[in-house]
């Protein structure tokens, strides 16, 4: 253990990372805790752990395949059918971009076309520093504000290039 300032700094074993992993194998269990052990539970805990964790880990599929006895490819194949599951770690903030018919006719091309000149990514991607994940969605139900851009869970109407390019700017 070496003593640097304020702070203890460990040698050797990824501690930090080890704690980390601690932590995730500990909510995981709160999660499965809350639910029989039945099949028909399975797509709630997914649900669970998409909400917990923002995705569904190998980790977590591996500790949901040791709680139901069920093996980790039958549950991929039962979340692959949900288009809702992610199976990769989103960015901090997510930013979608409509698509939709309303929306394309006004433009939604050229804010999704500034998004990914902004962040380097195209849709479905995540940055490299999990930063932004970019995503396209068919309609939000908010035609009449076309085009519409969702910035992690704020709705912005009449969205242009310019507006999009302030808002993740001023993003901390
Ligand atoms: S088409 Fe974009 S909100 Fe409906």
């Amino acid at each position: 253990m070496v003593f640097k300032g304020n702070s203890y700094h460990f040698k050797g074993a990824n501690t930090k990372m080890q704690r980390t992993e601690k932590k995730i194998a500990y909510e995981l269990q709160e999660i499965l805790n809350n639910y029989e052990i039945e099949r028909d539970n399975l797509i709630p805990v997914l649900h669970g752990v998409q909400e917990k964790f923002g995705y569904i880990s190998e980790e977590s599929v591996a500790g949901i395949s040791r709680h139901f006895n069920i093996s980790e490819s039958e549950i991929y194949g039962v979340a692959t059918f949900y288009t809702q599951f992610r199976f990769t770690r989103p960015g901090d903030h997510t930013i979608r971009v409509c698509r939709g018919t309303a929306c394309h006719v006004r433009g939604s091309q050229r804010i999704m076309n500034e998004v990914c000149k902004l962040t380097g990514i195209k849709p479905g991607e995540t940055t490299s520093d999990y930063r932004f994940s970019l995503e396209q969605v068919a309609c939000f139900g908010s035609c009449a504000l076309a085009p519409i851009a969702v910035v992690n869970e704020a709705v912005y109407g009449r969205m242009t290039p310019p507006k999009i390019k302030q808002l993740l700017e001023e993003i901390e």
